[in-house]
């Protein structure tokens, strides 16, 4: 591997792949100042600070520097208080009782080994470098680590930051982002990705104004309102042009992402906790860890932030035991029952899903004692004794030896007041004294700040999980936090029940997870409510939301697509009328978005599955067949508009295009639609499936692919459907939620 860290004899620190650059230097003053974000800077040395040392009323000069003001000096980890006045990275109370800090550099090293962050998920070393770079504030004697790591081989650059407190006094953090970046001043807009309940990723995309903006949870989870991930482009930025500069949290709980432009139209970008209810004392000889950011760079558009993060996350986040791994098919029994589950009834699908060739079977909630609605026995994880008298081992046995794979839903963070754990030990919940707790799906949160809650929990779910007998674990958690405060903490720490739930709920994951490395698990927040770098840190997957229609899935798979690879979302077949928005689509329309998620299946009744047998198991012969390419291939947006959508996605041995073209509402003489292919072998000749058709990688590329037409005459509706042109162009019978499927291979 090259040599990926350099420094400069005069403090220019260059980190650099040979596609992007990070660069910072420090300042005459001491001060760690930003240099460039970007595309490779092959002489570093030679680089020239672009900051003027001018004469700027209203900005008052550094301490006892000349005409150098912090004001509009591009900084790596700023302080308030000393000039500067746009956010800071870190704000704290000292024992003066003041919030001044000036922290200054004091030395730096190159890591080979990239450091694991204490209790937080983070990024794989790869191949990577780390640069580790100490400030030190001389009069309250506390050190900064700031950590940045690059890799050879993705434009990426991971930060982090910790916080040490040498002195002998206590430091209350009132604010810690992980990251800073000062980019050039220049019109930018923000990407970013956020909606609610069923309707999570919504595409965002705005002017940066003069001012601040950001986004942010102080949900407990990083929530379906706002991703926590923002991309700071170039207006003119298109799928395969425009430069990027994306954040993306490695956390799951509150979370704030704060951009502010001000009056030299310098734009800040801070990432991390939420500083908002946050507040931690950091005792003598204590450190304090942020969260990871993944900083993504390119100047080809969205299209290869996307390729970044994908190949990112997949071979450095992802864990590596399923990382590659083609998903089992599978039927998962919510919406084919619901609560109205027992042990007969389970194996009755058990014995369908193997009928159907399904690989796996899902037994969602309603497995435990007394849960046959959604108002009590969570946190107890005792199996119903009435409704599986022979218990889950057992359930399992028999499903196994049907020959099929044996996956099981916990929601391991909550409880109900009407449980054995809640009667037990009522002051295990989040909540504070003399006040009622409020209830989310008739549900309190657990208090994960708590190990001796946390350890509970991990003891339920090892008794279920030992019995070897589990492939697959569905991890839900369907509430936010009200009346946030713990039991366990004093009053001057309950601005750390937040972020100490965090490290709670990553421990509890992570000791499952290394305990039982062969069970595959999927993370769930009432569908994407905590579908974050976090938690696919130790899943590999995610229920992306629990809109299961295809249509009100378009814009959820094609905003979580930006960010994650499809082998981090889940799909299944649903019932018509949907049960989240009532439409009906066609099985063909719920089987092309469905393909286009890395682990697909099923889940409708009996009686449902019985009406389309037939046509679901041929869907799912495709969906087996795809697998591998499903999790390993490559996924573009073609386009995306209200009422087309277009997707690619290449096999992983790039032989076998899939092109799915979704129409929303039928339109009356519709205009002929092409798709511009990517990343494709210019010279081979790809041949579409069921055609004659030929074209060149580069004619797919470059002129484009004609898309089928979609026919809402009486007259095509009378003819016989899929009857092309006398070209082999496609018609579709017209109407709306219509799509189609388009398989090309290269010959
Ligand atoms: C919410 C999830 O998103 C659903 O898929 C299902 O698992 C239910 N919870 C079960 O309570």
């Amino acid at each position: 591997m090259p040599t990926l860290i350099q420094v400069t004899a005069d403090n220019v620190f260059a980190l650099s792949n040979s596609r992007i650059s990070y660069l910072m230097r420090v300042s005459p003053e001491g001060i760690l100042e930003h240099l460039h974000f970007g595309a490779t800077i092959s002489n570093p040395e030679t680089f020239n600070a672009h900051h003027k040392r001018v004469m700027r009323s209203l900005s008052p000069e550094f301490q006892d520097t000349h005409r150098y003001s912090l004001s509009d000096v591009p900084q790596e980890f700023p302080v308030f208080g000393t000039s500067d006045y746009r956010q800071p990275a870190l704000h704290a109370r000292n024992v003066n009782g003041n919030s001044i800090f000036d922290f200054r550099y004091r030395k730096n090293s190159i890591l080979k080994t990239k450091p694991k962050l204490e209790g937080l998920p983070s990024a794989r070393q790869g191949n990577s470098e780390t640069l580790e770079i100490e400030l030190h504030d001389d009069v309250h004697n506390v050190s900064v680590l700031l950590y940045y790591t690059i890799y050879s081989d993705y434009d990426v650059v991971t930060r982090s930051a910790k916080i040490i407190n040498h002195s002998a006094n206590e430091l209350k953090l009132e604010q810690v982002f992980s990251t800073c970046l000062d980019l050039p001043q220049e019109d930018y807009e923000v990407l970013h990705f956020g909606g609610s309940w069923a309707r999570e990723f919504g595409e965002h995309r705005n002017a940066l104004p003069y001012g601040r903006f950001s986004i942010e949870s102080a949900r407990g989870t990083s929530s379906a309102q706002h991703q926590p991930f923002v991309a700071i482009i170039e207006p003119s930025t298109t799928e395969t042009q425009g430069q990027v500069v994306a954040t993306a949290l490695v956390y799951s709980g509150n979370f704030s992402i704060n951009i502010e432009r001000n009056e030299y139209n310098d734009v800040r970008v801070l990432a991390g906790i939420n500083p908002f209810n946050f507040a931690w004392t950091l005792k003598s000889t204590e450190s304090f860890t942020t969260p990871e950011v993944v900083h993504v760079y390119s100047n080809q558009g969205l299209d290869s932030m996307s390729q970044t993060f994908h190949g990112f996350i997949q071979n450095n986040m992802s864990p590596e035991r399923f990382a590659h791994e083609p998903r089992p098919s599978y039927l998962n029994t919510w919406e084919a029952a619901y609560f109205d589950i027992t042990e007969e009834k389970v194996f009755e699908l058990a014995k369908l899903t193997r009928s159907l060739d399904l690989e796996m079977l899902v037994v969602d909630d309603g497995w435990f004692e007394g849960r046959t609605d959604d108002r009590r026995s969570l946190g107890d994880w005792t199996p119903d004794k009435k409704r599986f008298s022979s218990g889950i081992p057992a359930l399992a046995k028999k499903v196994k030896d049907l020959g099929l794979k044996f996956g099981i839903w916990f929601e391991p963070e909550m409880t109900n007041a009407d449980s054995q754990l809640f009667r037990d030990h009522p002051d295990w919940i989040l909540h504070v004294p003399n006040r009622k707790s409020s209830t989310g799906r008739n549900q309190l949160t657990l208090d994960f700040s708590r190990p001796e809650v946390v350890d509970n929990i991990f003891q339920k779910m090892d008794t279920v999980f030992s019995c070897g007998l589990i492939d697959y674990v569905k991890w839900d958690m369907n509430r936010t936090f009200t009346e946030l405060g713990s039991a366990g903490l004093p009053a001057n720490q309950q601005g750390e029940v937040a972020h100490r739930y965090m490290l709670g709920l990553y421990s509890l994951v992570s000791r499952l997870t290394e305990k039982y490395p062969d069970i595959f698990f999927e993370n769930c927040a009432s569908g994407g409510n905590r579908h974050d770098l976090g938690m696919l840190s130790y899943m590999n997957q995610s229920w992306v939301s629990d809109m299961s229609d295809p249509i009100g899935r378009l814009a959820i798979q094609n905003g979580a697509s930006h960010i994650y690879p499809l082998s981090t979302y889940t799909s299944y077949l649903c019932p018509v009328p949907n049960h989240q928005n009532g439409r009906v689509t066609s099985m063909e329309t719920r089987f092309n978005v469905a393909f286009f998620c890395g682990n697909r299946g099923l889940s409708m009744s009996i009686d449902d599955i019985e009406k389309d047998k037939d046509d679901i198991k041929q869907y799912i012969q495709q969906f087996k067949a795809s697998a591998n390419d499903a999790v390993n291939g490559a996924f573009h947006r073609l386009y995306y508009t209200q009422n087309q959508v277009c997707w690619q996605l290449s096999s992983a041995d790039e032989k076998t295009l899939y092109i799915g073209y979704f129409v929303v509402l039928g339109e009356p003489n519709m205009k002929f639609k092409r798709a511009y292919l990517r990343n494709l072998d210019s010279d081979a000749m790809y041949k579409l499936q069921d055609s004659e058709r030929l074209y060149s990688g580069s004619q797919l590329m470059h002129a484009g692919l004609d898309l089928p037409y979609v026919s809402v005459t009486q007259d095509a509706l009378a003819s016989p459907s899929r009857v092309g042109d006398e070209q082999g162009l496609q018609v579709l019978d017209g109407g709306d939620f219509v799509s189609s499927l388009l398989v090309l291979e290269k010959v």
